[in-house]
């Protein structure tokens, strides 16, 4: 049933932007798309731009010269929303010189259908709103405005999960795989369970075919992809995440599994296990913690306590001598209390994170948390969120120090065109270090002994060179 489904969408796609294709190939339209958020959003833009070359667009090199802009937005936080209506605002004059170009908004903020209304009614000159649940009819949607109209869906219930989009990732050696979509947990901060709808699984089957793919392609590191990666296939899969990493680590070819995010309710023996018996799985996780009071993780519905979460890292952290663990704090939740923030940075000190991505609670209409007493004022979060960084910027000193002597395998992301001649890469448990090399590096593997450290990062060189 939910097959023919999907094959079902696919054709349908397919044959609408058939005829869209000799249209825009004649006319040689050019796209770009402006990202915001996390690597789900990163994925999504990928599954776009696939979209568009198959229609015949190119991509543009800036905003000012593409017929089609896209904003691929997000709403985690209010941070994010108020940039999007600021950049599209921003957008106007262009659009009346070239009256022919196509402005568009998709991603999470666009499956609120309130904010998709507002948007419309504020821009009347953004021409196609979809939310995330409706990717894969963008070729027909835009067909519709070609044809002169102002598009906008939204919120589709039909959230089966579509596998054969097209795809366009920008050349590298790490991927990003979905492995399932949406949320169940409905954390009371949090908007994503409303934006992305209920957890949907990939079948195991079309996950290590795209790896198969990816690493045929060229590419040796991916990453799982989903918001809670631990509970894949609850839903409607035969097989567990555990498994699930097993099946990936059985590719040929393929040197790097990471994945994210894990829930820590979730991650459970099994997982721990996995990660020890499948050589490919690298050992660092991103384990979001929150709070360190277990008084506000309950407010948040996060359904473990401090004592738990502390339980996981310690196994996570025994698996071997240079595990490493990172992590999301929100710091101002609702009720958050002095003492309750002490618990937090006494956390933070107790486990030794290697990094923390950190948040000011920012209240999203729809949630829970929006309705709790007891709001913090915007000066208090702003003064702990400053504490709290300065606190990990300390213990991300003290992580780096471990490291003055240690070797292993780098893969080569980047070349740091301002650093005279700088390579950067990862080790596999995502510490990133700094060294001696040329661009044509970029993709390869090398082995990195650590020499030095600054506050953010490693700095090594090259073993045998
Ligand atoms: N306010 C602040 N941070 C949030 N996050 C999610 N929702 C909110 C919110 N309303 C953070 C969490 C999550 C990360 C992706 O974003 O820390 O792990
Ligand atoms: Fe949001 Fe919680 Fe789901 Fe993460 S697990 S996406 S924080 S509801």
């Amino acid at each position: 049933m939910n097959s023919y489904k999907q094959d079902f969408r696919v054709e349908n796609m397919r044959q609408i932007s058939d005829s869209i294709r000799s249209r825009l190939r004649s006319e040689g339209r050019t796209y770009f798309i402006e990202t915001y958020g996390c690597q789900m959003n990163v994925r999504d833009s990928e599954s776009i731009s696939g979209m568009l070359l198959d229609c015949g667009f190119t991509p543009a090199n800036s905003k000012q010269e593409a017929d089609l802009i896209l904003f691929n937005t997000c709403c985690v936080r209010d941070h994010a929303e108020k940039r999007v209506f600021g950049n599209i605002g921003a957008l106007k004059e262009l659009k009346e010189q070239r009256p022919g170009l196509i402005i568009g908004v998709c991603g999470c903020m666009m499956q609120q259908t309130n904010v998709a209304n507002k948007l419309m009614k504020r821009f009347p000159f953004v021409d196609l709103v979809f939310g995330t649940n409706v990717l894969h009819r963008l070729p027909e949607l835009l067909e519709h405005v070609l044809n002169g109209n102002r598009v906008s869906l939204t919120n589709e219930d039909d959230i089966s999960v579509i596998e054969g989009i097209p795809s366009h990732r920008e050349p590298s050696a790490s991927a990003f795989v979905n492995i399932m979509y949406g949320c169940n947990n409905f954390c009371s901060y949090c908007i994503v369970p409303f934006v992305r709808g209920r957890e949907r699984s990939r079948s195991p089957e079309a996950i290590v075919d795209e790896v198969r793919a990816l690493v045929e392609a060229g590419y040796s590191e991916v990453t799982l992809l989903g918001q809670n990666v631990n509970s894949y296939g609850n839903d409607n899969q035969s097989i567990s995440f555990a498994e699930l990493l097993g099946r990936v680590n059985m590719v040929d070819g393929l040197k790097r599994i990471r994945f994210m995010s894990s829930h820590p309710k979730d991650l459970t023996d099994d997982v721990v296990e996995a990660i020890a018996a499948n050589e490919k799985v690298c050992p660092h996780v991103h384990l979001p913690v929150q709070s360190g009071s277990d008084r506000i993780l309950k407010l948040m519905n996060r359904k473990y306590n401090r004592e738990q979460y502390l339980k996981t890292a310690e196994k996570l952290k025994a698996l071997r001598p240079d595990f490493e663990l990172t992590t999301d704090i929100i710091v101002g939740f609702p009720g958050e209390t002095e003492e309750d923030f002490a618990d937090t940075l006494s956390l933070v000190k107790q486990v030794g994170f290697a990094a923390a991505f950190t948040f000011k609670y920012s209240r999203r209409q729809g949630t829970i948390a929006v309705s709790l007493p007891n709001q913090i004022d915007e000066a208090t979060k702003k003064e702990r969120l400053k504490r709290l960084n300065a606190l990990q910027a300390e213990m991300t000193v003290l992580n780096n120090r471990k490291y003055l002597g240690y070797s292993g395998e780098v893969l080569i992301e980047g070349f740091d065109a301002k650093g005279d001649g700088v390579v950067y890469g990862k080790y596999p448990n995502f510490k990133m270090v700094y060294f001696d090399g040329e661009p044509d590096m970029i993709g390869r593997y090398a082995d990195v002994t650590v020499t030095g450290c600054k506050k953010n990062s490693l700095i090594g060189e090259l073993k045998n060179g």
